[in-house]
């Protein structure tokens, strides 16, 4: 096998995007185009990656931020032709170019690695359209390819051909660099085509390839805020495919929003309108209810997350028990059989096992110990307005409602706080500890009575 070099023509602005952001930067499952299109490249391990950008400046290499891929800037987008004339002196002799649009998120390796592979200095992924208006067209005679004529300067016949360019090719580099140095303008747009390659090669008595592509979407460009809609539905459904196939239950595969890469174990259920951003692992029989939104977070087997609970950069051991409405925020880890209710948000906090919040707490900065009970409204103050300190809840420890743990503080093990304390020094072991005042009641007290005006 040759060695790999990778081109994606990015330097496009998208017109019809309506958007002052490059097309390429726009997002498909939360991550821009551009990114997806080089997972791609990356799987097929090429030597270079280069990318042509343009519109939009510094902004697309600056977003991206991949520092190994070589950066060409298209100072004028003088068409596909020209943006990979600019790739040329960085192309090796040696090798065989894959060329990618910038603008397919759903390409697959698959589809790459076939382009690569064929016998043929030049290869193109073709594929059949009903409605092929707008793009070039692979004229062919007798089966053999012969060019690809552009729609604006096709003619009647040429306009009724179904098999259309996609823009994805693959050529042999001492061939390629020969054919791009060929190119002029000579066109109804005036522009350098890339396409005019493939009537240079059959020139030259070079056979080329067309690949067919059988899946329409995976070679579907972004020019419209309404494909870029459409595409992201197709790339969902398509996820919710994946987990389908691997067992996972869902209440409905059109309400499931993966935005990253979600692994599951076996058992799983996903009620409707959920969304994993980022990595997060769901293990065996974890229950997730509806309305969940989940970023970076690992969640151990028999796990149950009940409607709107949100989770960012957590860890979840086994069997606990979270929400609804429950907030757990990075840094927070729970182990085994902790609880976790309604109205809780829990901030680099550590919950050891069996441990219970379960009505309306803040506990960030927080080790909380085993069997530890924090009744509703405890609220561990972690902020002194310059510092964050931590909160220390040994194992056993019972806390009234309407606490207050003003920190740093310790609450040893089993000890009791009554309800309602406000907690400045620690607090003893295995003791009922209190702050307020004792309760008492005004014999000749009377309710104010509202005075007329
Ligand atoms: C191109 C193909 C057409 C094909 C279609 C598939 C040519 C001449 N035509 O047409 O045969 O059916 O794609 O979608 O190649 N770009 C640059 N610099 C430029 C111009 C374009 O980097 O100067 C990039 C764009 O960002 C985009 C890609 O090249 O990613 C394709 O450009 P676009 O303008 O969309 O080409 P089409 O007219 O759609
Ligand atoms: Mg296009």
């Amino acid at each position: 096998m040759p060695k790999l070099n990778i081109v994606i023509l990015a330097a496009g602005k998208g017109t019809r995007m309506h958007s002052s952001k490059p097309k390429v930067l726009h997002p498909i499952a939360g991550k821009p185009i551009l990114r997806h299109m080089l997972a791609t490249a990356r799987a097929l391990q090429p030597s270079k990656i280069i990318v042509i950008y343009g519109f939009g400046g510094e902004t697309v290499p600056e977003t991206i931020g991949e520092s190994d891929i070589v950066w060409v800037k298209q100072e004028q987008q003088l068409g596909t032709g020209h943006a990979m004339q600019q790739a040329l002196p960085h192309l090796e002799d040696d090798a065989r170019t894959l060329i990618l649009v910038g603008d397919v998120p759903l390409l697959e390796v698959s589809s790459c690695v076939a382009l690569f592979k064929e016998p043929a200095p030049l290869a193109l992924l073709t594929v059949n359209m009903p409605n092929p208006a707008g793009y070039g067209r692979i004229v062919r005679v007798q089966n053999a390819v012969q060019a690809i004529v552009e729609h604006k300067d096709a003619n009647e016949a040429q306009r009724t051909i179904k098999e259309i360019n996609t823009g994805i090719m693959a050529a042999d580099n001492r061939w390629l660099s020969q054919w791009l140095q060929r190119l002029d303008n000579n066109n109804a747009q005036q522009e350098y085509y890339l396409t005019d390659i493939v009537a240079l090669a059959v020139a030259d008595g070079q056979y080329v390839s067309a690949v067919q592509c059988n899946d329409e979407w995976q070679v579907a460009g972004v020019n419209s805020k309404q494909d870029l809609a459409t595409l992201e539905r197709v790339y969902q459904h398509r996820q919710a495919a994946r987990l389908l196939a691997q067992g996972v239950t869902l209440a409905d595969p059109a309400r499931l929003d993966v935005r990253g890469e979600l692994t599951v174990g076996r058992d799983v259920e996903i009620d409707i309108g959920c969304i994993f951003e980022g990595k997060v692992s769901l293990a065996d029989n974890v229950r997730i209810g509806p309305y969940c939104v989940i970023r970076n977070a690992s969640i151990g087997a028999g796990t149950a997350l009940a409607a709107y609970t949100h989770i960012d950069d957590a860890s979840l051991a086994e069997e606990c028990r979270i929400g609804p409405f429950a907030r757990l925020r990075p840094g927070t880890q729970l182990a085994d059989h902790a609880h976790v209710g309604n109205f809780v948000e829990l901030k680099n906090a550590q919950v050891d096992s069996g441990s219970k919040i379960n009505h309306l707490s803040y506990v960030g900065d927080a080790t909380v110990g085993k069997k530890v009970n924090i009744g509703a409204g405890t609220i561990t103050c972690n902020y002194d307005g310059v510092n964050k300190w931590r909160t220390v809840i040994e194992d056993n420890v019972f806390i009234g409602s309407d606490t207050q743990l003003i920190a740093p503080v310790t609450v040893k093990a089993g000890a009791t706080l009554a309800a309602g304390t406000t907690l400045t020094q620690d607090a003893p072991a295995d003791k009922l500890t209190m702050s307020r005042g004792r309760q008492f009641t005004l014999d000749n007290w009377q309710r104010p009575e509202k005075v007329k005006k």
